[in-house]
């Protein structure tokens, strides 16, 4: 039997506790887990203490779901922990894929299993305004640059878009497009992580590698839908992994498509994918602000982003972004599947380009530009 580690201060009280504690006894080689506290019981306050002595509490893994299930509901714990939580759980199951990318059933079973990842997540986001989510996000951005670590940010960020773009919606809404973000580069597993995490410069043919992932997860999807739970409207989660990379005017990959042919759900995974790229500290050398961030999206309006969803997206989080000219926009090259050093900006030279407002162009005067 395999078991995860919790921590104690987040049990709650004088509540039927559906999942069993064990401490950990093992002596030398030997694994040795012995139960202290049977499952169907209310834990009180003179058993917690008690448990508390031990080094180290232990649930076994198969009741993992249920262990998450009580913890995202409990109005004790905070966002930032419940949060932490329910990551480090995600993170178990992305990493299961990940280790075994030619294992299609155990694919199939730990997908599966991400729905009350999703699930917790969902009941988490779901009553918070849009403010406070931007607390909690600034909160949970420490973490590193791996691929399952970034699923689990987008997913979040899925959620809280989406949620904040249309209040009104349902729920099974919230779980496709929360389970599209956690899954949308599931096509990367069959890319080697030396590429996926390469810090220095890629090779052509390492980013024309890194470029196939959309289409790799679009067929690994088609392949396992129709053994992944009914509830969830798979062709919907499908449409993010491969369309995630489309571009609004065109300019993505792997098709070029453009403006409404992108699906609604594609363009906010687009938009919390380069966010997470851009917030996540240890994938550039720099820290960039989630003000700045945004900062940086706006630029890319109209280019890699839907207009109409951005400016949705930024009327909901509330963010300023001063108007007029910038003088650094975002590099063409910028992709949020690659982990550039420095981040690509391109210099917006403004005081040429007025001084030759309403100059007949000819070429000499761009000669004498340049
Ligand atoms: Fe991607
Ligand atoms: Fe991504």
């Amino acid at each position: 039997m395999e078991f995860f580690s919790i921590n104690v201060e987040f049990l709650p009280l004088d509540l039927v506790l559906n999942f069993d504690l064990y401490v950990n006894a093992s002596k030398g080689q030997k694994a040795k887990f012995v139960k202290v506290f049977p499952k169907d019981d209310v834990l009180n306050q003179y058993f917690k203490e008690k448990l508390k002595k031990y080094p180290g509490i232990y649930v076994p893994e198969h009741q993992r779901n249920a262990y998450l299930k009580l913890i995202s509901k409990d109005p004790s714990i905070d966002d930032v922990h419940k949060t932490e939580i329910i990551k480090d759980s995600a993170v178990k199951y992305l990493s299961e894929i990940y280790h075994n990318p030619n294992d299609e059933k155990m694919i199939v079973e730990t997908i599966s299993k991400c729905d009350e990842t999703v699930d917790s997540l969902i009941s988490v986001i779901e009553d918070k305004s849009i403010d406070s989510l931007k607390d909690l996000i600034a909160d949970l951005s420490f973490h590193d640059f791996y691929t399952y670590d970034h699923s689990i940010n987008v997913s979040m960020y899925c959620i809280a878009i989406y949620k904040g773009i249309f209040p009104n919606c349902d729920k099974s809404e919230l779980t496709n497009v929360g389970m599209g973000g956690l899954l949308h580069d599931v096509g990367k597993l069959s890319i080697p992580t030396s590429i996926i995490n390469k810090p220095d410069q890629l090779s052509d043919d390492e980013f024309f590698r890194i470029k196939t992932h959309p289409e790799k997860g679009f067929q690994l999807m088609k392949k396992i839908s129709s053994e992944l739970p009914g509830h969830i409207n798979w062709s919907q989660v499908t449409n993010m992994v491969i369309q995630h990379h489309e571009n609004f005017d065109g300019r993505g990959y792997p098709y070029g498509k453009k403006g409404d042919e992108i699906d609604v759900m594609s363009k906010v995974c687009t938009i919390a994918d380069i966010f997470d790229a851009l917030t996540t500290k240890r994938s550039y050398n720099e820290v960039i602000s989630q003000d700045k961030a945004i900062e940086i999206l706006a630029s890319l309006e109209g280019k890699k982003l839907c207009p109409e969803i951005f400016g949705m997206f930024l009327k909901h989080m509330k963010a300023y972004v001063p108007e007029g000219r910038r003088n650094k926009v975002l590099d063409e090259k910028f992709d949020p599947s690659v982990p550039f050093k420095l981040i690509p900006f391109t210099e917006v030279k403004q005081e040429k380009e007025e001084e030759d407002y309403g100059k007949i162009i000819t070429d000499e005067n761009k000669k004498a530009a340049s």
